[in-house]
């Protein structure tokens, strides 16, 4: 942590000394930036990206909080924007590259440790493409240009909370660096979970906060559900291309391109691809193995690990914090 926070930028260190911190998952700590709580290298990217970003009309933003199935995502909106460069077959990009290489993270990605990128070597050929981004930094806290823009297109992929809890307590025990006391018990991160101390959370405000705006602006941003995906996908995937502003024809409908779309990027598709299996990407400036971005992909896994008593006291909290939204879990 001292190395890590020695290599942050003077104003980046500055600020970290004004605001709250709390223990944290996977760092020492977790500082609340513009109320949500976040790595010190994180915050720093945020900065960058807030600072430097400027869209254009034709962008699309894919926003999660951490394990919401973010992969699935940029899995699906890649194959869905690229399908008719790409035919489904043997030499689909995300046969070999995982999918967080092909829609890169704002913050993890391009604007991380402090450089600002030059994004038209980052889409070279974006006369005819969207730009494709991914992001968990809550809707408040996007850069201006995306937020005032009648055009870019956000899309927001949510999952219920009990779920996300359980896939980010087994995701931060993998990457939970040595240093730090060995296991970090569920008990513990559940009680972090509910006051809100996650990664991006508290949880209901990131949620709430792409919900009211997707009410508000429709055009712009879309509200997918994990659990709606996994039941439904083909419907999923039409309202998903119709908003990108690449709708299925009828032709390809009938050709199934939808059903093949779903197919490839899967769960057990991607996972069993090599590049998923043994790969390795770069995340700030650690290797990190993809093979940990899919464990089990299903919905309700949490019954394997909430005693009632959680299940009890999250549920009413999710009641409590998402009454009269119109959101539900
Ligand atoms: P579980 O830990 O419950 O299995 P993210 O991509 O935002 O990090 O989310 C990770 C979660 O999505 C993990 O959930 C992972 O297994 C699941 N996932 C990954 N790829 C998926 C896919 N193609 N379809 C459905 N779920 C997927």
């Amino acid at each position: 942590e001292k190395e890590e926070f020695e290599l942050l930028i003077q104003e980046c260190k500055e600020l970290l000394l004004s605001l709250p911190k709390e223990k944290g998952w996977r760092t020492p700590f977790l500082y609340q930036f513009e109320g949500f709580w976040c790595q010190p290298k994180e915050i720093q990217s945020i900065i960058s990206f807030q600072k430097h970003f400027k869209s254009k009309e034709s962008d699309v933003i894919l926003a999660t909080i951490p394990k919401s199935g973010t992969t699935w995502l940029k899995a699906l909106v890649f194959a869905i924007i690229n399908r008719k460069r790409y035919s489904n077959t043997q030499n689909h990009p995300l046969l070999t590259s995982n999918p967080h290489d092909l829609v890169p993270f704002l913050e993890y990605k391009l604007y991380s440790n402090n450089q600002v990128p030059d994004l038209s070597n980052v889409f070279p050929d974006d006369h005819d493409q969207p730009r494709t981004f991914a992001t968990h930094v809550p809707y408040p806290s996007l850069e201006e240009s995306i937020k005032n823009s009648e055009n870019v297109k956000i899309v927001y992929l949510c999952r219920n909370p009990f779920d996300t809890f359980i896939s980010s307590w087994h995701f931060i025990n993998k990457l939970r660096p040595e240093s730090l006391p060995d296991k970090f018990s569920l008990e513990d991160a559940f009680k972090m979970y509910c006051n809100g101390v996650v990664g991006f959370g508290p949880f209901w405000e990131h949620v709430l906060g792409y919900w009211n705006e997707s009410l508000k602006k429709p055009e712009t941003v879309l509200f997918l559900k994990y659990e709606d995906m996994k039941e439904d996908i083909v419907s999923n995937l039409r309202e998903l291309a119709s908003f990108l502003g690449f709708p299925f024809s009828v032709e390809e409908e009938r050709e199934n391109v939808i059903e093949e779309i779903a197919k490839l990027c899967s769960f057990e598709k991607l996972k069993e691809l090599e590049v998923n299996k043994s790969g390795k990407a770069m995340t700030f400036s650690k290797q990190f193995e993809n093979k940990h971005l899919f464990r089990k992909g299903i919905v309700g896994d949490w019954v394997n690990y909430l005693n009632p008593s959680m299940v009890n006291q999250l549920s009413q909290l999710m009641e409590e914090k998402f009454e009269g939204s119109g959101l539900s879990f």
